[in-house]
């Protein structure tokens, strides 16, 4: 039987938000082969003068990402950010407690900046509020940001870097509500260390921004409860609340994993809902957004995946390897960011490469593109300008995780430059396509400038370091236009790219 199509229609009176650039932002962390043999191998044949290897980078760019997160995740709660300066011959080598393994510091601040320079993104650094406080944040600021004449800023000048690094955005520590974080506190002692290392960070720097740590996932027994007590000591000082979640496929539960986003949209939904009640208890015209700094499909409940922390260097660690199906969850997580961009201003993929990535690397080989590197480097190329209200009516399906959910997941963004607007769109039917129709409101879109759909016959399909093109993205037909409107039809388990503009 087939489904009566799903419908919405599309009106530039409106909208949500126009997207902040830094929604398409991913992740590096000092985490198994992110950093080592991912983006840095000076002794790889295609490694350039600063020891970045440049197949890499040229999928950084083709991804399009935005602000990067660095150096973590767990790792930032129990580093030391001077052992990665200064010559590398020197720097030394130190247990990392977050994942058992050697750090070499062979990679830091320094070549951070330089990968950043050669990718065009901009930094988000975190600061250690771990084992570490406001003294070592204020220093790692007057290094990277003050211009010269100081000890610190003297010493990077020293170190080769003339020119401040200029780091606007500053994550102040990571997930310390979780349990497993060195320093881990309660949320009345991280609230107060925060709000005291911004307060001494914005006398460094005015014009710094920061990113208080939220909840480390909407699971947690103090998931609300964290946000608020944290936001009521640094309500004023704050840009930006952190938000955290990965998702997995448990139990052969398809169809729960499909409806991923519901929860992700109540996380949303649930975090500002927090944000606003503290302040509207402190009478404040301020609106804290929300930084959405870890996200992914992950399978942290498969040991297989996660690898021995042997205190080894560069460990394989979490190498997960992404199906179709999984690159259609991913796709329907990028179009619930979208769907808040009035709220969500910042988005990281965690993590960029080869650690729950995607983008894969063999040491001394190739790199090559994930399932999920279509869906991101899609929105990131066309999800930039105004996003469009959605209110689709769409048939539904039953989860036994999220009750009832649409088969239709859709998102719609505008260009206001070109007139052309970009649908996304994810069919979670395993089965069944889906027709879609789409009315249009002044708009003048006449044309179908291109369809494009992730799809495959096999919903486990991946990308391999064998197959590494098995699943790429096609082109659909029979997508048109008639009378004012859009007639798709979405394969069943797809995520979909349908550019629309006119044909004058
Ligand atoms: O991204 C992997 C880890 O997940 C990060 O280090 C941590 O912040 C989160 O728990």
């Amino acid at each position: 039987m087939q489904h009566t199509p799903a419908r919405f229609v599309l009106d530039p009176a409106f909208d949500v938000a126009v997207v902040d650039p830094r929604l398409f932002g991913a992740f590096i962390e000092h985490l198994g082969r992110c950093v080592y043999t991912g983006v840095y191998e000076p002794e790889h044949p295609a490694a350039d003068e600063d020891g970045l290897r440049t197949d890499v980078l040229e999928l950084i760019r083709e991804l399009g990402v935005s602000v990067v997160r660095y150096p973590g995740g767990n790792f930032v709660s129990a580093y030391r950010w001077e052992d990665g300066v200064g010559p590398v011959e020197q720097r030394p080598r130190r247990l990392d407690l977050a994942w058992r393994s050697i750090e070499t510091n062979r990679f830091g601040l320094s070549e951070f900046m330089r990968y950043l320079r050669k990718t065009g993104g901009e930094p988000m650094l975190a600061v250690n509020l771990g084992t570490r406080g406001v003294a070592e944040a204020v220093d790692v600021m007057e290094y990277a940001n003050h211009p010269s004449g100081t000890a610190l800023s003297d010493l990077r000048i020293a170190h080769g870097d003339a020119a401040p690094f200029g780091v606007r955005l500053w994550a102040l520590g990571n997930e310390m509500d979780g349990p497993w974080q060195v320093g881990h506190k309660t949320a009345t002692e991280y609230g107060r260390l925060a709000a005291s290392a911004a307060h001494a960070m914005r006398m460094v720097d005015p014009e710094s921004e920061f990113v208080v740590c939220g909840s480390s996932g909407r699971g947690m027994p103090t998931f609300g409860a964290w946000e608020a007590e944290v936001l009521a000591h640094t309500y004023e000082l704050a840009n930006y609340v952190s938000v955290h979640a990965y998702y997995e496929e448990r139990e052969g539960d398809r169809d729960s994993f499909l409806a991923s986003a519901v929860d992700m949209d109540a996380l949303i939904e649930g975090v500002v809902a927090t944000c606003d009640h503290v302040g509207a208890r402190l009478k404040s015209a301020k609106r804290i957004k929300l930084s959405f700094d870890e996200w992914n499909v992950w399978y942290m409940s498969k040991p297989s995946a996660e690898g021995e922390r042997d205190w080894s260097e560069a460990p394989r660690l979490l190498e997960d390897v992404y199906s179709v199906t999984d690159a259609v969850v991913f796709g329907s997580m990028l179009i619930s960011l979208l769907r808040h961009a009035d709220r969500v201003a910042i988005a990281c993929l965690a993590q960029l490469v080869n650690v729950i990535a995607p983008i894969m690397t063999e040491p001394g080989g190739p790199a090559w593109r994930q399932t999920t590197f279509y869906p991101f480097a899609q929105a990131s190329r066309y999800g930039r300008g105004r996003v469009l209200q959605v209110h689709a009516d769409s048939p539904t399906y039953s989860t036994s995780v999220h009750g009832t959910a649409p088969l239709l997941h859709a998102t719609a963004v505008l260009d206001d430059g070109t007139g052309d607007v970009t649908i996304f769109a994810v069919n979670r039917g395993q089965t069944e396509a889906l027709p879609l129709q789409v009315e249009f409101r002044g708009l003048g879109l006449t044309a179908v400038l291109e369809h494009s759909v992730l799809t495959d016959a096999d919903p486990d399909a991946k990308n391999t370091l064998a197959d590494p093109q098995r699943v790429t993205p096609q082109s659909a037909k029979g997508t048109e236009i008639v009378d004012g409107v859009l007639r798709a039809t979405l394969p069943p388990l797809s995520w979909n790219v349908i550019r629309l503009g006119s044909a004058d």
